[in-house]
């Protein structure tokens, strides 16, 4: 008999109903006896020992469903060690309620916070098994996470649906792509649809670059531009400032406009009377069923988790490695983002195709 913990931690995205379907179908190819105890809401289920005893029927179904049936909510690794607003001892309580279920292991479905949480389990003696889980890509030591593609699809499909529109009304487009941190999404997405300009928060941009991109698009006949810009995209002037100062120049462009998109309209606003329109798809990049590719990649790494568990290696994070699915350990990627450098292949070869990162 084996007894496995599941939980969904932090922002959701697609393809979690596939993993862990993919970790039930796995474990029961490798054990006669399973029982399976889903927490709800992430690691609130976990430290309030709320949590449904599950049996791989309810698994059944739900490779298309995007969310998570078990929930999910967000708890930030920095306050691991305060206690609850009602006292408990989040790791404390973790712990031992894990022990009270006699959970042979705890498998995670989380981004780098909730990988970070996973790994500090895992060194207080837990049997933990994490699967890479973020639209954003920004696992360091995985080549792929599971949500990322079908977050692509969408906010390519956007960025395709404002192109037609902008054409026919000759308009400057800028569409907002999640990622706060990393630009993963808005490179993708961004090469995908034919995007003039693309912003992210690792190439700060210099809005008269910018502006030089679409002038000279408009000088070569062309009506309309796209610009895809990532909501953590910054100037390089706000780039260049110590920490603090930086953190309260971003403090203050977010109390006066209602994000990122909007503030350029008004520093390109500066050089034009074009007219300028802002779409932000937000959190339909997180929504829907999980897209083919990521219904193969999650079903693989779920099915990776389950094989951890039967070798009884725990302490691993399921990752993609050239284009294999294998694992390494949860403190090789704890606390490190796979960030976009402006030296990778892919920004090289989208500045060949003429798109302006707003940085030359
Ligand atoms: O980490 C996933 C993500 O969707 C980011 O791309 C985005 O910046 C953030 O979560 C939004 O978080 P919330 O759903 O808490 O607003």
């Amino acid at each position: 008999m084996k007894r496995i913990g599941m939980l969904t931690s932090g922002g959701d995205c697609q393809a979690l109903n596939a993993t862990m379907r993919g970790v039930v179908k796995g474990l029961c190819t490798c054990f006669k006896d399973i029982e399976i105890y889903g927490f709800l809401e992430g690691y609130k289920g976990l430290i309030y020992g709320n949590y449904k005893k599950l049996s791989a029927e309810d698994f059944s179904g739900i490779i298309t469903r995007g969310g998570t049936i078990l929930g999910s909510s967000r708890t930030p690794f920095k306050e691991l060690d305060n206690p609850t607003p009602d006292g408990l001892d989040k790791v404390k309580s973790m712990k031992e309620t894990y022990k009270k279920l006699k959970l042979d292991c705890l498998v995670v479905l989380g981004g780098n916070g909730s990988q970070k949480t996973a790994n500090r389990l895992s060194e207080e003696g837990l049997n933990v098994v994490g699967c890479p889980k973020t639209i954003d890509n920004d696992i360091w030591g995985t080549d792929m996470t599971f949500g990322f593609q079908s977050a692509v699809d969408i906010a390519t499909e956007c960025i395709d649906c404002i192109h037609t529109t902008a054409a026919s009304h000759n308009r400057i487009f800028i569409v907002e792509v999640m990622g706060h941190k990393v630009g993963w999404i808005t490179l993708h997405a961004g090469i995908a649809s034919g995007a003039d300009v693309i912003l992210i928060p690792e190439i700060p941009y210099d809005i008269k670059k910018v502006w030089k991109a679409l002038e000279h698009r408009s000088k070569q006949g062309k009506g309309f531009s796209i610009l895809a810009v990532a909501e953590g995209a910054i100037s390089k002037e706000v780039a260049k400032l110590p920490k603090k100062e930086r953190k309260a120049a971003i403090a203050e462009a977010a109390a006066k406009y209602p994000s990122v998109a909007y503030e350029l309209v008004d520093k390109l606003k500066k050089f034009t009377d074009a007219d300028i329109r802002v779409t932000v798809p937000g959190h339909t990049q997180r929504g829907g069923s999980p897209v083919p590719y990521d219904r193969v990649i999650s079903s693989l790494f779920g099915a990776k988790a389950a094989e951890l568990i039967k070798d009884e290696n725990y302490g691993q994070l399921v990752v993609m490695k050239n284009n294999e699915v294998t694992s390494i350990p949860l403190a090789e990627s704890a606390g490190k983002l796979k960030y976009v450098s402006p030296d990778d292949s892919i920004v090289k070869n989208a500045k060949m195709l003429g798109i302006s990162f707003g940085d030359e």
